[in-house]
């Protein structure tokens, strides 16, 4: 997809399956939105094809596509009630009245808003009007539904009931969801499958374990969750060496000594006495996180973080084991080295608390 002649989507290749819920996750402006509206019809790729059942839609307009989508604002129409507003799209297609109200009844059921059927859509709170949102768009019994960042206007804890309410809907109305956000924890929360994103491309496409367990290169291992990403090399299958040390690891496949990139979860990572240490190092900071303690370790001058619920005051000298397991190898890229270690951790840690309390 280009927008006057930039390419904002490149070699853009997914399979979406009958009735999953995938979810397309990635930093702001990586093609999101776009991806979706050219599935949904709205937008025309520069080159490329849609294909739906197996046939080309591309040239089908969206109201023609067995798919809906749910946008952010909702779109719902404020002069109607909620009945009418989930109606609406029926009325349309002139349906007789008995069976509107045979369908509308039923999605009203499938969102948890039966009684709510004659109250205005001013009355109704940021997730009731969500939830009438989602039941007009599914009461057309479309094949897909195409969400764009759902979630994105209610607070926390509201987004945490919705997550769970909408892949209850999903799982009962038996359709395939196409969920955008930019939320990592959201999408590992509610997806079968997950779509890395990043500059108009998809980084990686896997269960939310495999992208969790397995990122393919250092931007879907900083992007997902935290960990620290380390440079190494691969002397042979089976082991790779950082700080100067070899680890036992459980990937193959690289080239002699080919440098590459390491990710290792702060929670895969215990710590054990100094003696009995794989690498040893200096405790930095300790910060309770209630679990767990954040600790951040310095090994020869690069900043590890640890999530431990063994307490080690800042100044100790400890050892770390990491099982081979634990460590991810990962072929170098165009993100290698971007991601630094956690020495400006606390200051990092104190912007994002800044940042959720604003949004708040
Ligand atoms: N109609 C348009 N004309 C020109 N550029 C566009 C147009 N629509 C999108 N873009 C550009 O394409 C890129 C991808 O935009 P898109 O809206 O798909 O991102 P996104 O991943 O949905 O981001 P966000 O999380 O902020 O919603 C951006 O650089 C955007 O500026
Ligand atoms: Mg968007």
């Amino acid at each position: 997809m280009e927008f006057g002649g930039e390419r904002v989507l490149d070699s853009i290749n997914l399979d979406i399956e009958d009735k999953a819920f995938v979810t397309l996750l990635g930093p702001s402006g990586c093609g999101k939105t776009t991806t979706l509206r050219i599935i949904g019809g709205f937008q025309k790729p520069t080159s490329g094809d849609v294909l739906f059942d197996g046939s080309s839609i591309i040239d089908l307009p969206a109201y023609k596509r067995q798919i809906n989508t749910v946008f952010q604002n909702y779109a719902l129409f404020p002069h109607l009630d909620v009945y009418e507003n989930i109606a609406f799209g029926l009325r349309i297609s002139r349906l007789s009245e008995a069976e509107i109200d045979r369908r509308v009844t039923e999605m009203l059921a499938s969102v948890s808003l039966r009684g709510f059927e004659n109250r205005k859509i001013t009355s109704l709170s940021g997730g009731q009007q969500q939830r009438v949102a989602i039941a007009r768009a599914l009461v057309n019994r479309p094949k897909v539904l195409l969400l764009d960042e759902p979630l994105g206007a209610l607070d926390l804890r509201l987004r945490k009931d919705m997550q769970t309410e909408l892949k209850k809907i999903q799982q009962e109305v038996g359709i395939t969801f196409v969920y955008v956000t930019h939320d990592q924890e959201e999408a590992l929360a509610m997806s079968d499958t997950v779509v890395v994103m990043d500059a108009g491309r998809i980084q990686q496409v896997g269960t939310p374990e495999d992208i969790y367990n397995e990122p393919v290169n250092a931007f879907v291992a900083d992007f997902i969750g935290e960990s620290n990403i380390l440079d190494g090399t691969m002397p042979c299958d089976y082991k790779v060496r950082m700080f100067g040390r070899e680890f036992e690891c459980v990937d193959k496949g690289f080239a002699p000594n080919e440098p590459v990139d390491i990710v290792i979860r702060p929670e895969d990572i215990d710590i054990v006495p100094a003696d009995q240490g794989l690498l040893c190092g200096t405790v930095t900071q300790v910060t309770f996180k209630g679990v767990h303690y954040d600790t951040i370790v310095d090994f020869r001058g690069f900043k590890w973080l640890i999530q431990t619920t063994d307490f080690c005051p800042e100044g100790s000298y400890i050892g770390i084991r990491i099982n081979p397991e634990d460590i991810q190898v990962m072929h170098r890229s165009e993100y290698s080295g971007l991601y630094g270690d956690y020495s400006s951790y606390s200051a990092e840690y104190e912007e994002l608390v800044e940042e959720e309390t604003e949004e708040e």
